[in-house]
């Protein structure tokens, strides 16, 4: 594990004075953190002794640690689930073909975003793997202080502090559907306060490449024995059918965003091309073909459709 882990290992975990005491003792034995009796004393006086500290209320929970304040939430995901209760299909579910009943490990939980949104869909239970306490504690109470339509699917969120190299080889075959990877490879275009959060204390260990390694080979142990490629391996194993890994999405995404800004570009160029012999010669019709040979509209429609293809094509893509 990584050596900010320490650093992690000495928060604290304490209580508003609407919070439950019984709580902080049950997150600080879950995630192997400590719980300290408020008694009274403000923040700042925790703060002279321990580096985080996680402050449990009845209807929030805070994290203090480096002179900041973090609200325990889960991010955008509870506008996820809010979305798709109107039924519209999140990315997430997509890209993992995920479906109702089908048994998810999250193996980089984080905040639980993704976790949360696989619960909503499959409505059952998710396993969600997180190495760092601070991120798991952090986690677990914002999973249990989400507003009305998250708070069902995040009751299905277990919470597991492990490294999940070491969890999966202590599952029986078979135990998961579909096992979630979305490794610390974020860039700083990902500001916000909470990705702050994940960046100084998440698990970068294993970039994203070595962790499909490393999953695909804790899975392999079980498998059926072929090892061509992510792919095939996710199809073929039995722990696990499926492996979705948010890289692939990322990318796909990117290639998507790639094309569309160059076809914005390509046409803006195009204009600038087109407006030289115009303003160089002085005649509005100087590129009009001549008559026999008007067939601009329907070549115009095939290079559209064509382009259109390829924009689909580039976007969606599968990348093992
Ligand atoms: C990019 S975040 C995941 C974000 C998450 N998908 C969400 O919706 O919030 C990656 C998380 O995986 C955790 N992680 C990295 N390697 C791990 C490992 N080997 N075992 C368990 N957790 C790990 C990191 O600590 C970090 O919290």
């Amino acid at each position: 594990m990584k050596s900010s882990t320490t650093r992690s290992e000495r928060a604290v975990v304490t209580t508003a004075p609407s919070g439950d005491p019984a709580e902080a003792r049950h997150i600080a034995d879950a995630y192997g953190l400590e719980a300290v009796p408020r008694d009274g004393r403000t923040i700042e006086q925790l703060l002279e002794a321990y580096p985080g500290i996680l402050v449990l209320g009845s209807r929030r929970a805070d994290l203090y640690e480096n002179g900041r304040t973090y609200r325990a939430s889960v991010g955008m995901a509870f506008l996820r689930v809010l979305r798709a209760r109107k039924g519209e299909i999140d990315p997430l579910v997509r890209h993992a073909s995920l479906e109702p009943g089908d048994a998810v490990l999250d193996a980089t939980l984080g905040l639980g975003g993704d976790a949360l949104v696989a619960a909503q869909t499959t409505g059952t239970k998710v396993v969600g793997i997180e190495s760092d306490p601070v991120i798991a504690a952090f986690t677990y109470a914002a999973l249990r202080r989400l507003p009305k339509h998250g708070r069902e699917p995040a009751r299905r969120v277990e919470v597991v502090r492990a490294d999940h190299r070491a969890f999966l080889k202590a599952q029986p075959d078979a135990s998961f559907d579909v096992v979630l990877l979305d490794p610390m490879f974020r860039r700083a275009g990902d500001a916000g306060p909470l990705f702050e959060l994940l960046r100084s204390h998440g698990d970068h260990g294993l970039g994203p490449v070595d962790m499909v390694r490393s999953i695909v080979k804790s899975i392999e142990m079980r498998a059926a024995g072929e090892t061509r490629n992510v792919a095939a391996v996710s199809r073929a194993i039995n722990t696990a059918r499926r492996v979705y890994h948010a890289a692939d999405v990322e990318r796909q995404n990117r290639n998507g965003t790639l094309f569309a800004a160059g076809l914005i570009t390509g046409e803006a160029l195009m204009g600038i091309v087109i407006a030289i012999p115009i303003v160089a010669t002085g005649r509005a019709d100087v590129l009009a073909l001549p008559a026999a040979l008007q067939f601009g509209g329907w070549l115009g429609l095939i290079i559209v459709g064509a382009l259109a293809w390829l924009l689909y094509r580039t976007g969606s893509r599968r990348t093992a």
